[in-house]
């Protein structure tokens, strides 16, 4: 068998994992040929690509980031792959292609299974918010990065009896902002899925100088916004790949807790930071293992599907599922974090 792979979308920590526990699987275990395209689907569309054996993923578990490269594409591009992906195939000899990606790779590969490719997805994307798997890999390091920062934000904070908000990455789904901000403890958590109240932001900081504890954090989700009205507040705008652009949310509300409170408070945007580097243990064999479950995917004819964490196992599921609506949090889980506040 001839596999292509691809990694497409914003960057994420064990994507060189998968990249390489598909070349392990397929060459060792199948004695397949790979080929990685470079830079997402532009490399598949405009014929960049190169062979991938044993070697040219060797050291690679650790490295963050992705060797083949990535991009997001416009739709109307993404749309001329589907409607010649049969020429595609051709053209490279595949017999099926991996692409690995979130959302928007994930539903491009979906047309591209539905335009006839042979087609096994992987799920990627720090924010965690493809449905059908429980996890996505780069999210524990996203995590992990988040929390370190919320950990390390106290101490200074607690010297100059600040307030800090740390903005972290999730535009429509606050997986990230909900498990940083529980893990690190900070004293807010304003998730995309919940108009946040200003007012009980001030409230929870006065209460806790109140009580003699001189800092507060907040942890805030980019994509996080004020019940209407409440505080100023701009919508972004759609960028050419159809995603939200944010203005600012944790610079906005540092400003506004700072008017409202009369005390200090700074924002910190922790932004691609969470992207970069290498993955936890905890990303690197979950990435490990879907890129595995892919190759024997391929292998047993389950196209137009992606790996899945269930549990603890790793199943197929249609890319359909996994693309229809973004996972987001559910209000239990908010409730939950409330309850440490
Ligand atoms: O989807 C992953 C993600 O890191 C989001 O959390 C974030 O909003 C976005 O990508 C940033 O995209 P870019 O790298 O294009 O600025």
């Amino acid at each position: 068998m001839r596999i292509g792979v691809l990694t497409a979308g914003g960057d994420c920590p064990g994507l060189n994992a998968v990249i390489r526990s598909v070349v392990h699987r397929a060459v060792a275990g199948h004695n397949d040929e790979v080929i990685g395209f470079e830079d997402g689907f532009k490399g598949l569309l405009d014929g960049y690509y190169r062979p991938l054996d044993l070697n040219a993923v060797s050291g690679i578990l650790a490295r963050g980031g992705t060797i083949l490269g990535s991009a997001r594409l416009e739709r109307d591009r993404l749309r001329e792959a589907a409607e010649n992906c049969a020429e595609l195939a051709t053209k490279y000899g595949i017999d099926v292609l991996i692409p690995i990606g979130g959302e928007g790779t994930l539903t491009a590969a979906r047309m591209l299974s539905e335009a006839g490719m042979p087609v096994v997805g992987v799920p990627k994307t720090i924010d965690n918010d493809i449905n059908g798997t429980d996890r996505t890999f780069g999210f524990d390091t996203a995590v992990g990065v988040a929390t370190e920062a919320i950990d390390r934000l106290k101490t200074t904070a607690e010297s100059h009896q600040r307030v800090m908000v740390v903005e972290v990455m999730g535009r429509h789904a606050g997986w990230i902002a909900l498990e940083s901000g529980m893990a690190g403890g900070a004293h807010g958590i304003c998730l995309p899925e919940r108009p946040f109240e200003v007012d009980s932001l001030v409230k929870m900081v006065e209460e806790r100088f109140a009580r003699g504890k001189k800092f507060a954090v907040v942890c805030v989700a980019e994509g996080a916004r004020p019940v209407e009205g409440t505080m100023p507040y701009e919508k972004g705008v759609i960028d050419q790949f159809g995603h939200e652009r944010f203005t600012g949310i944790g610079t906005r509300l540092a400003v506004e807790l700072e008017a409202r409170l009369g005390k200090e408070a700074r924002p910190v945007i922790l932004g691609h930071v969470q992207r970069g580097g290498t993955p936890t243990a905890y990303d690197r064999v979950l990435a490990t293992r879907f890129g595995w479950q892919a190759v024997e995917a391929a292998h047993s004819g389950q196209f137009g599907k992606m790996t899945a964490l269930r549990g603890t196992n790793i199943e197929m599921v249609p890319l359909a599922e996994g693309v229809h609506e973004l996972k987001t949090v559910p209000a239990e889980r908010m409730d939950e974090a409330e309850s440490v506040f």
